[in-house]
């Protein structure tokens, strides 16, 4: 069928042609919009799962919602290491002198307090991020203004509470790859949602990562029950057949039962292989009735994309040494794997492997969810790898 025409998009971050099986999430956030106009505020919310799942594009379906709902909102995208923590205060600073500047144009309602709040903003991201203003209430000279991130924090968002709440709005701050947030800004966002939570400030920080978040949040124990915190997996099988029938059907294409069975279950209801399938086998349908056999051809040339593309991405940039561990974590264990089992598997002592763990942990290719176990950070990577010819021998370093 026409390419042009051709709803579904695999891509990260890419909004999906239907969004479907969230809707919990999204009524909690609703929820949580409901509240804080009661004045009253459970905390934040953390989604966590493997890539290609669906985090990004629901945490921007959840911005658009609660901006909807009069929310002022923040967005970062957190990056590992030195450069990613300076680029998180930037869009930090950045982003709550966006939120001033729409505080003072939306909201009426007393005027002199929005000034005094903004005006900590204009201190906040001076502070936060060098930025000078220009807003409509100079830079306060006292507050917002420490250079520690959780009392300047603390402050903008004790000076916002007052207009927010009086306005019926709420400052969230939506992060993405909240696993790379250095660990002060991390600290701050947890202690400051406390904080917001204990006396009822609208302040909400919503974010999503890998499952690493979960431990992160564990080991903060006191904060971590300010959030509520939601696996976001692969999708429920009839989530999966709206996936990919409903887009098609809105188009006046049919799937016949077989066909999105196939689909489906190839794509095991992960959603960048259900977009990476669904837009082959449009592709490669000749009208508009895709019947099994069309279906399977354009799993097989989905497949070859992800096997030119998705995993490639990772694999390629590995070391031979770095291959022969993700090779041994396939043998003993498949997509998780104990450390002690893959240098049982390698005969060496567990911390000769160390340097290779912590290079594919930094490379994003594989994470450490629970002490002792490593796993992919995609689903289907250990497949792929039995797939790839084991040429490692001769050494690429
Ligand atoms: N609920 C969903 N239904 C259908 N497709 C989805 C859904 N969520 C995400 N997708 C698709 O999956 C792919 C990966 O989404 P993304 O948000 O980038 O995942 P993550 O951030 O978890 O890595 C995108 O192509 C997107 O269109
Ligand atoms: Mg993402």
């Amino acid at each position: 069928m026409l390419p042009v025409l051709n709803p579904f998009r695999p891509g990260a971050g890419v909004r999906p042609p239907e969004l479907v099986g969230r809707q919990s999430e999204i009524d909690l956030v609703d929820l949580m919009v409901a509240k804080s106009r009661r004045r009253r505020n459970d905390g934040g919310m953390i989604l966590y799962g493997l890539r290609g799942v669906g985090k990004t594009v629901l945490l921007n379906q959840l911005q658009q919602n609660v901006e909807k709902a009069g929310w002022v909102t923040v967005q970062l995208e957190a990056r590992p290491g030195e450069a990613g923590s300076r680029v998180a205060r930037q869009s930090l600073g950045r982003g709550v002198a966006m939120a001033g500047r729409q505080m003072t144009s939306r909201f009426k309602n007393a005027a002199s307090d929005v000034r005094t709040a903004v005006a900590t903003v204009a201190s906040f991201s001076a502070t936060v991020a060098g930025m000078t203003l220009k807003l409509d209430a100079p830079a306060a000279e006292n507050r917002a203004n420490s250079g520690l991130i959780e009392i300047d924090l603390e402050e903008l968002v004790a000076d916002l509470a007052g207009p927010l709440t009086r306005n019926n709005s709420a400052l969230a701050i939506f992060v993405d790859e909240m696993q790379d947030l250095d660990s002060d800004l991390l600290t701050a966002l947890l202690a400051v949602q406390h904080k917001a939570s204990q006396s009822e400030w609208p302040f909400y920080v919503i974010g999503a990562g890998l499952s690493t978040l979960r431990r992160t949040l564990a080991e903060a124990r006191s904060y971590a029950e300010r959030f509520v915190i939601r696996e976001i997996g692969a999708l429920s099988h009839e989530a999966a057949v709206e996936a990919v029938a409903k887009p098609a059907t809105d188009l006046g294409a049919i799937f016949d039962q077989r066909a999105v069975d196939l689909i489906v279950g190839e794509a095991k209801g992960y959603p960048f292989f259900l977009q990476t399938y669904g837009k082959a086998v449009w592709d490669l349908a000749p009208d508009k009735r895709i019947d099994a056999e069309i279906a399977a051809a354009g799993i097989a040339e989905g497949n070859a994309d992800l096997d030119q593309g998705f995993f490639p991405a990772r694999w390629d940039r590995t070391t031979a040494g770095e291959r022969h561990y993700l090779r041994a974590m396939v043998a003993v264990g498949g997509n998780t794997a104990s450390t002690t089992a893959v240098a049982e598997y390698l005969g060496v002592v567990s911390s000769a492997l160390s340097p290779a763990r912590q290079s594919l942990i930094s490379k994003g290719i594989i994470y450490a969810e629970r002490r002792g176990y490593v796993s992919f950070t995609v689903p289907n990577m250990d497949a792929f790898i039995l797939r790839q010819p084991n040429v490692d021998d001769e050494d690429d370093e």
